[in-house]
């Protein structure tokens, strides 16, 4: 199995959790190259890490990417870029600007897709000739989407381009995502769970894999590493 399981009894135990996953990391490799995640979960995170860690993470050692962003400009409420801005960057200020690499949502969809696969090819590193991540975050929908290739498009994994354009089955919103290829090429991958409301989509996830695969795009994550860890609270690992 390669799932790396822990679960904590609090949110913040989970944020202390993923902090000292994140400096062990660090330890290992002189730069970090992280690919961060929208959705509520990373903004605890965040949180934490702007009350907390402004001295005990090596900020300048990390560049910040990004797995998906919707199609609005910065200063959008929806935006991931914004969400992390307002969360962590402005609030710890040995953030280099110059490390973090921002999906330009404002920009036309096809455009910063083209745009951005460009951004990772020449700034990361490659393993079996495809970009890699040092550590790739995702969260987990309720629909068992992750970054931002949901159900109903789950074929758009497979897409050859390191990102493409996805529209919200809802909303219909445009989004920026990475693809499959990605995912798994990263050297670890982290899901960050919290919540009742995604116990079910954790086990399937987990304990029947193959059998949702052409279900849920969350259940393809199986990054060629075997590097792939599941940091959950007690509510998300409930049905484990
Ligand atoms: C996004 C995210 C998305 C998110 C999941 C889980 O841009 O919305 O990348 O994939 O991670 O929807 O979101 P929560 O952490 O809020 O449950």
């Amino acid at each position: 199995m390669i799932d790396k399981i822990s679960v904590y009894e609090s949110v913040e135990d989970l944020c202390k959790g993923f902090t000292s996953f994140l400096q062990q990391e660090q330890t290992k490799a002189g730069e970090i190259n992280i690919s961060l995640s929208g959705g509520s979960t990373p903004k605890v995170i965040f949180d934490y890490w702007a009350n907390s860690c402004q001295e005990s993470i090596n900020w300048q050692n990390i560049r910040f990417f990004w797995g998906d962003e919707r199609c609005v400009p910065p200063q959008d409420e929806m935006s991931n870029y914004g969400m992390t801005k307002e969360h962590l960057f402005s609030k710890i200020s040995t953030i280099p600007q110059k490390k973090i690499f921002r999906i330009h949502g404002e920009n036309e969809p096809m455009d910063e897709a083209l745009f951005y696969s460009g951004v990772l090819n020449k700034l990361l590193g490659k393993q079996n000739g495809e970009v890699s991540f040092d550590i790739l975050i995702l969260g987990l929908g309720d629909d068992g989407h992750t970054a931002s290739i949901f159900p109903d498009q789950i074929d758009l994994w497979n897409a050859d381009a390191n990102c493409i354009v996805v529209h919200h089955p809802d909303t219909k919103m445009k989004r920026i995502s990475i693809t499959g290829k990605v995912i798994n090429n990263a050297r670890n991958v982290a899901f960050l769970v919290t919540g009742k409301n995604k116990a079910d989509k954790v086990r399937q996830i987990i304990r029947q894999r193959k059998q949702f695969s052409d279900v849920y795009p969350a259940a393809r994550v199986n990054p060629e590493s075997r590097n792939l860890y599941w940091f959950l609270d007690k509510d998300a690992a409930s049905l484990l």
